[in-house]
């Protein structure tokens, strides 16, 4: 795992926090308890947010500010709701300040507020002299959300269940992936999971899981490659009732040749870029001229 401290001074500490894409998601069946069951492959990038939390005496209760986001900052957002859990665990004084630097845009399936959770956590712990092991943080961000855990390990792992069971993948195909460039591309409106999960559960359009499994196995020996292997079955449920993705898509494999997904539950896509690929300009026009000048652009990279 990319060390995620940034910076570590007295009573103070910034941790990184990256975005994540899902190379695969297959959404298999509904549980009894309203959750789905998944096999997904989430990947982070090298694009993501910075939480910075300070000890401070003069505060009584945990406070956070996120410049440009200030509708972020409130008791719901999933950073005030981990070190609530770090401090109702661990317990000590409630004075922290903390800072949300948003990179990652919200509502855009990159697991931007469940990745701020893990780095407060992160953060609460390398304060405290490390008090929790990973098995216990691990819990906590189970609690917090169903991807959370995921971003307490490797750059590219396997999430089943909910989403909270972590298994890494073999080396050899994962190593050829880190520092691959991703193209991400937002519209201007974010997507709610809950209501794409609804969407998805109404049509009952579900994948099998030896099919999941199979698919998962081959690109895991290396006999599927990673383009062939891309997949999300939240595709249909956001491409039915939003019907710009679709044609942007189709336009970008015939221009360019290059198959673009949804990331999660969207709103955002990507797309591998090819080593060498020079046509990103009008690529990124491309984009601009089907969706408007609001929509979000931005290359990054897959890290470990
Ligand atoms: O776990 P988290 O709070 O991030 O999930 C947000 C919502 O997404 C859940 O309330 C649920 O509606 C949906 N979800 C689901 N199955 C999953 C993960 C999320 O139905 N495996």
């Amino acid at each position: 795992m990319t060390d995620r401290i940034k910076d570590k001074s007295n009573g103070e500490v910034t941790v990184f926090a990256p975005a994540k894409i899902n190379l695969f998601l297959a959404v298999t069946s509904k549980r009894t308890d309203g959750y789905h069951e998944l096999i997904t492959v989430m990947a982070k990038l090298g694009i993501g947010d910075l939480v910075r939390i300070e000890k401070n005496t003069l505060l009584k209760e945990p406070s956070l500010s996120c410049p440009g986001f200030e509708e972020l900052e409130n008791r719901e957002n999933l950073v005030l709701v981990a070190v609530e859990k770090w401090l109702e665990r661990v317990g000590g004084d409630r004075g922290y300040q903390i800072e949300l630097r948003k990179a990652i845009p919200p509502m855009s399936g990159l697991g931007g507020g469940s990745s701020d959770a893990v780095s407060a956590l992160l953060a609460m712990n390398e304060l405290s002299d490390n008090q929790l092991s990973n098995s216990e943080l691990k819990e906590l961000a189970a609690e917090i959300g169903s991807d959370c855990p995921s971003f307490l390990d490797e750059g590219i792992c396997l999430a089943e269940g909910r989403g909270e069971e972590i298994s890494p993948i073999i080396a050899s195909v994962t190593d050829d992936l880190f520092g691959h460039e991703i193209f991400l591309f937002r519209p201007s409106m974010g997507l709610s999971t809950t209501e794409i999960y609804q969407r998805l559960a109404q049509n009952s359009t579900y994948s099998s899981q030896n099919w999941a499994k199979v698919r998962l196995g081959a690109w895991s020996a290396g006999e599927l490659p990673t383009e062939e292997f891309l997949h999300n079955d939240l595709e249909k449920p956001v491409f039915q009732k939003y019907l710009f993705f679709q044609p942007l898509f189709d336009q970008i494999d015939k221009e360019f040749g290059l198959k673009c997904l949804l990331s999660g539950s969207g709103s955002c896509c990507f797309t591998c870029l090819p080593k060498g690929f020079d046509g990103l300009i009008e690529f990124k026009e491309m984009i601009e001229q089907a969706w408007g000048d609001e929509c979000w652009v931005e290359k990054t990279y897959l890290i470990r």
